[in-house]
């Protein structure tokens, strides 16, 4: 069993946000959102995976490397232009041989991983395994009808949606596949679709076995996505996860679950609500009030400011009475205030954005 992981931009989901590069690395809980993908991959067994990369990947390779520190063996593919996500796998042909593998959408977040998807996968000798979920906007997603396990129609982003079963961005294929992507034509959104290649496959008489996932699941396509995955993860993150390492001065209060990278330092009268994690080397100074849900990155400064529900990224600098929530922060952003007064400011910054409230 090989693994794909998708890290380019491919089709809707090259959008223009511009944090960190590459959206794939922008952190969730302190961490690349790619990472989430790699390390569930790497619990279900999986050792060999290939990341495909699309026309923006700084900083992928250089983070990941190898794969070894995550259990892997990573090699990386080039897709160039985003034609799909059927494109990535014909990509990817090669590298796939004759073995089954997972492929994960890199920005999607899933509580359960992928071990649920190899077991059935085996137990059930299908020729695929994909994962669905409910949900509530089904025009935006690939939508499966299903009738118990029969899968009835599979369309990609219906306008007149006959269910709300939408697939998750998270499937397993044995090798049939791909003469099946090999024969593929674009889509009306000049992309090779995946969610096409899986109605064929059923034509064909293929046996594709939905796979309902408990849990929550996100594709963090927007704003608004990267904020509710962070509190999600933050939420269902084991106690054991939040690694106190830092200095923290008498006066300060703390309700866990709080993580505390190595070097950073909690002056007095700051409030911390958890689940909140923060970096190495950052520093929280007098008058911070953070959390709950809220991750700030390396070498972050905040002084005086009251933060929630919030991703601050590294090097980026708050300070004065200013009260954020609900915020994306890049990384060596300047936020400052000079008096107090003026309610609850929500923002998405760029990296290197510099504001002045
Ligand atoms: C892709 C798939 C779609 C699936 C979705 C899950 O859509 O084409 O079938 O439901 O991922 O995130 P995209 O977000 O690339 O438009």
């Amino acid at each position: 069993m090989k693994g794909l992981v998708l890290a380019g931009g491919h089709g809707t989901r090259l959008r223009p946000l511009t944090f960190s590069g590459n959206k794939h690395m922008i952190p969730i809980a302190n961490q690349p959102i790619l990472f989430y993908g790699l390390k569930h991959l790497a619990r279900a067994g999986i050792r060999d995976v290939a990341v495909v990369l699309g026309p923006i990947h700084e900083e992928i390779r250089e983070t990941l490397g190898d794969g070894s520190a995550l259990g892997l063996r990573i090699e990386y593919i080039h897709q160039g232009d985003p034609k799909g996500l059927a494109h990535a796998v014909l990509c990817a042909r090669e590298y796939l041989g004759q073995d089954p593998f997972v492929m994960y959408l890199g920005d999607n977040l899933l509580q359960e991983g992928v071990e649920e998807f190899v077991r059935l996968h085996a137990a059930e000798h299908a020729d695929a395994v994909v994962g669905v979920t409910t949900v509530e906007d089904p025009s935006r997603y690939g939508i499966v009808e299903l009738d118990g396990d029969r899968v009835v129609s599979i369309e990609e982003k219906p306008a007149s949606p006959r269910s709300n079963q939408a697939l998750i961005g998270v499937y397993l294929f044995e090798p049939t596949i791909h003469p099946i992507i090999a024969r593929l034509h674009p889509s009306r959104r000049g992309e090779l679709e995946i969610t096409e290649a899986i109605w064929k496959l059923v034509q064909a008489g293929g046996k594709v076995l939905p796979h309902r996932v408990s849990g929550w699941w996100k594709d963090t396509g927007k704003p608004e996505d990267l904020l509710e995955a962070n509190e999600l993860v933050l939420r269902s993150m084991p106690a054991a996860a939040f690694e106190s390492r830092g200095a923290i001065a008498r006066g300060a209060a703390l309700s866990p679950p709080v993580g505390l990278g190595p070097g950073t330092v909690v002056e007095r009268n700051v409030e911390i609500t958890g689940p909140v994690v923060v970096g190495a080397g950052a520093h929280l100074g007098e008058g911070s009030r953070i959390g709950p849900c809220t991750a700030i990155g390396n070498g972050v400064r905040i002084t005086g400011a009251e933060i929630r529900g919030s991703i601050v990224m590294d090097g980026t600098l708050i300070e004065g009475p200013v009260r954020i929530a609900h915020s994306l922060i890049g990384r060596n952003v300047r936020v400052s205030k000079a008096s107090p007064g003026g309610g609850e400011v929500s923002l998405t910054l760029g990296d290197a954005a510099s504001v002045r409230l």
